[in-house]
């Protein structure tokens, strides 16, 4: 999704914005520009596409000055043109404005401004927002960008320089996040702490409402009607190095190998077990509060409704309280029932996504408790729930999530532990979840030595044009959450469904050339699913099957089999999925498909 960076101080600004940008390609973007002053000369360059076209295009003679905004577009409002790529300035050309989110009323704003004799060059509600701030601009930039901020309706995340004022960075916030980064004698402002990361790791988190001021001797914070705010300013505790590939060829690899750690670190300090229990501070809920609980909600996007959908099974056979998973998107617009004893779990990766934070303001407003499973450090969701859990597995630049998933599924675990332990589970019970999970990391170590046998099954099927996952019970999420990285990274048509479902429709579409992936664990249902296969195979088609060591009957039946770990049947998902990411991954690279950064996609999602 769009990324802003911006700097005042004494270097010159024009590498650290490219920098900046670059450290943020892995949102997601189809265009990109900087504007630069030097002095009171204003230079804008933009390109459509990757970053590199712009970094040669301002190769022989780079923008000079030491105060500049930069900006990746993902295009919501108009194509992803030159002239649609941020910066945008206002009427007189003094004023240029980056700009992530939406201005919902720019229609209304654009006609009067139209009927005022205002021209337009771009598609853009940017743009607008550019040509009001300069609408209400007389001599006082700060006012003239809360005046027009006071008259818009939507998200944004604004970042606003003028050459009449050529030291000062305005930033502003509603809904989209900006990130104040305090140095030595210059600041920084980002959407992203990776934008930050290697000039300090003093930051600043801008609330909604909230507007910055920024020179390169200081800063303040106000609200937009001027009120001065004091904020904390906290320290980054990812390093660069961190965020880097650490010799992977891409860093969906890097993180798939990364989930032993990542998944032990989830848990790390929360599992207690001789009590059979878990510690969560975080979700701050006493004992009789978590007795209260009558209902759950989960609610998030993409990979991490999967996960929700696994919390589901879990919560509801573990602990016995009835759970809906919802896509935020959904959730939003309706009336959902939700009151004080209905529990809503936000769930993200990202902690930015906005139909999640959405939904989550919506059952806030209802009276509902709200806990949050998210990773980054300080987002918005993460700020926003009255209680949660961080996943800590580090930070995610591969667009396919997958260490996510895994700490997701893991967090879910913890939280209905602690939920289950207050209800009917034992402490025996309690005691074989967390001895379980404790050997979860050296299991996915197993799978992972044997990477390369997913590798060659995945160059025997690299070809296929249409994909079907199949699961059952807890391995059906499991199946959709397989079928979505197919599809996200090698562009195959892929379709997960609980495997008992297909003979309802998709079993239409099975013949020679069509494999079948089948996650088939030993569990409970294991006896129902090799049914599955059998109605597979008799219609010709290619099963590939997840399975435990020994199982003939599968064995048997497969094209190809591979051989996951054995555990609890709640948690088989955290091994089911490793194979599965692999496959897309080898798949992808295959078809020689930019993993990293598929088409279309955004790894963060902060527009409707
Ligand atoms: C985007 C990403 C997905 C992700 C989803 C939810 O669509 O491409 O990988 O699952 O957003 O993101 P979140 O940060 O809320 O988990």
């Amino acid at each position: 999704m769009c990324g802003i960076v911006g700097y005042v101080g004494p270097r010159q600004a024009t590498p650290i914005l490219m920098e900046g940008l670059r450290r943020m390609e892995y949102r997601g973007y189809d265009s990109a520009g900087i504007a630069v002053l030097d002095g009171h000369h204003l230079d804008i360059r933009k390109a459509a596409g990757k970053l590199g076209i712009l970094v040669d295009e301002i190769a022989g003679c780079p923008p000079h000055g030491t105060t500049g905004i930069g900006h990746t577009r993902w295009a919501t409002h108009g194509g992803p043109t030159t002239i649609n790529a941020h910066p945008h300035t206002d009427q007189s050309g003094r004023i240029a404005l980056i700009h992530n989110g939406i201005i919902e009323n720019a229609p209304a704003i654009k006609q009067a401004l139209l009927d005022r004799g205002h021209v337009f060059k771009s598609e853009t509600d940017t743009e607008v927002l550019a040509h009001l701030v300069g609408a209400f601009y007389e001599g006082n930039l700060e006012e003239a960008v809360a005046s027009a901020l006071r008259d818009v309706d939507g998200a944004y995340g604004i970042c606003v320089v003028s050459t009449d004022e050529p030291d000062v960075l305005i930033v502003a916030r509603n809904g989209s996040p900006i990130i104040l980064g305090i140095g030595d004698g210059e600041n920084l402002v980002a959407s992203d702490q990776s934008a930050l990361v290697e000039h300090t790791r003093s930051v600043v988190y801008l609330d909604n409402g909230e507007m910055a001021i920024l020179k390169a001797d200081g800063y303040r914070v106000r609200t937009l009607t001027s009120r001065h705010v004091d904020k904390p300013v906290n320290q980054i505790e990812w390093d660069l190095a961190t965020i880097e590939r650490g010799g992977f060829e891409h860093f969906m690899l890097k993180e798939i190998f990364e989930q032993p750690e990542s998944v032990e670190n989830t848990m790390r300090g929360h599992l207690l077990e001789e009590t059979g229990n878990v510690r969560v501070y975080g979700l701050k809920l006493s004992d009789e509060q978590i007795k209260g609980i009558k209902r759950i909600i989960i609610t998030a996007c993409g990979t991490s409704w999967h996960s929700g959908l696994i919390g589901k099974y879990m919560i509801e056979e573990m602990a016995r309280i009835p759970t809906e998973v919802e896509y935020a998107s959904e959730f939003r617009y309706r009336n959902p029932i939700v009151d004080a004893h209905t529990l809503v779990i936000a769930i993200s990766q990202s902690g930015e996504t906005a139909d999640t934070l959405a939904a989550l303001g919506e059952a806030k407003q209802r009276g509902a408790r709200t806990l949050g499973l998210v990773n980054v450090v300080g987002s918005t969701i993460a700020r926003e729930v009255d209680g949660g859990l961080y996943l800590r597995c580090g930070p995610e630049v591969g667009v396919a999530s997958t260490k996510a998933f895994t700490s997701q599924v893991m967090a879910l675990a913890m939280v209905t532990l602690r939920l289950a332990r207050l209800r009917a589970m034992s402490l025996l019970d309690g005691q074989r979840y967390i001895q379980a999970m404790l050997k979860l990391p050296s299991q996915i170590r197993s799978i992972l030595d044997r990477a390369p046998e997913v590798e060659l099954l995945a160059e025997r099927f690299a070809n296929a044009t249409n994909a079907l996952y199949l699961g059952r019970g807890v391995n059906f999420p499991v199946a959709l959450e397989g079928a979505l990285k197919l599809k996200e990274i090698s562009y195959i048509h892929a379709e997960g469904y609980p495997a008992a479902e297909m003979k309802h429709g998709p079993i239409a579409l099975i013949d020679e050339n069509m494999p079948v992936v089948v996650v088939a664990p030993r569990d409970a249902v294991h006896a129902k699913i090799v049914s599955n296969i059998q109605e597979v195979r008799a219609r010709g088609g290619k099963v590939i099957a997840i399975v435990n060591a020994g199982d003939e009957e599968i064995s048997r039946l497969a094209e190809a089999t591979f051989i996951v770990p054995v555990t609890l049947d709640l948690l088989t998902p955290v091994l089911t999925i490793i194979p599965l990411q692999l496959f897309s991954y080898y798949v992808a690279v295959r078809r020689g498909c930019n993993v990293d950064q598929p088409r279309n996609l955004a790894k963060s999602v902060t527009v409707e």
